[in-house]
């Protein structure tokens, strides 16, 4: 059957990769809960498998609300999706939340750890129900997950071409 979609990674998708608050530390920080791999590394297979995709990264890591909101505007009329860590803003951020709704891009939100298997503060995301799903508890491969679907996600929504 024809479908008036059709999947095409490697459409040379830009993708916004945003990184929140406290994640430049992973590598040291909590390591029983983030593991040894830093962000330096992540960004690294982030970018190998970007290139097998296809896809453009832009990458970000800001410690500030502000900041976070301001790459996310900047990056509205270039980007065709984000990924996002938001870190503790995930939580408490409607600041943040907001900014992911109007830029209106496709986003897809990760985080390294089970956030429904920790402290119940972490159970409620204000960002997740203006993502377009979300990815937790694969550790640094979450980062590689969320990145496959959203480039998937991108190409469900480019139509085919006419004959
Ligand atoms: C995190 C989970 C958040 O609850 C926490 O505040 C973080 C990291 C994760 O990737 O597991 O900073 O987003």
């Amino acid at each position: 059957m024809n479908s008036p979609v059709t999947t095409r990674a490697g459409t040379d998708f830009k993708i916004l990769v945003l990184h929140g608050p406290n994640l430049n530390l992973l590598g040291t920080r909590e390591t029983e809960t983030y593991g040894r791999i830093t962000l330096q590394q992540i960004n690294a297979a982030l970018q190998s498998v970007s290139d097998d995709l296809g896809v453009t990264l832009h990458i970000v890591q800001s410690n500030h609300e502000g900041n976070l909101i301001d790459a996310l505007h900047e990056s509205r009329l270039i980007v065709d999706g984000v990924l996002i860590n938001p870190g503790a803003y995930t939580h408490t951020s409607v600041a943040l939340r907001d900014a992911i709704a109007a830029v209106a891009l496709p986003t897809v939100e990760i985080h390294l750890s089970n956030v429904y298997a920790r402290e119940e503060f972490r159970h409620r995301s204000l960002t997740a129900p203006v993502c377009v799903g979300q990815i937790s508890g694969f550790g640094w491969r979450s980062y590689i997950l969320g990145l496959r679907a959203i480039v998937d996600h991108l190409g469900d929504r480019v139509p085919e071409a006419s004959e």
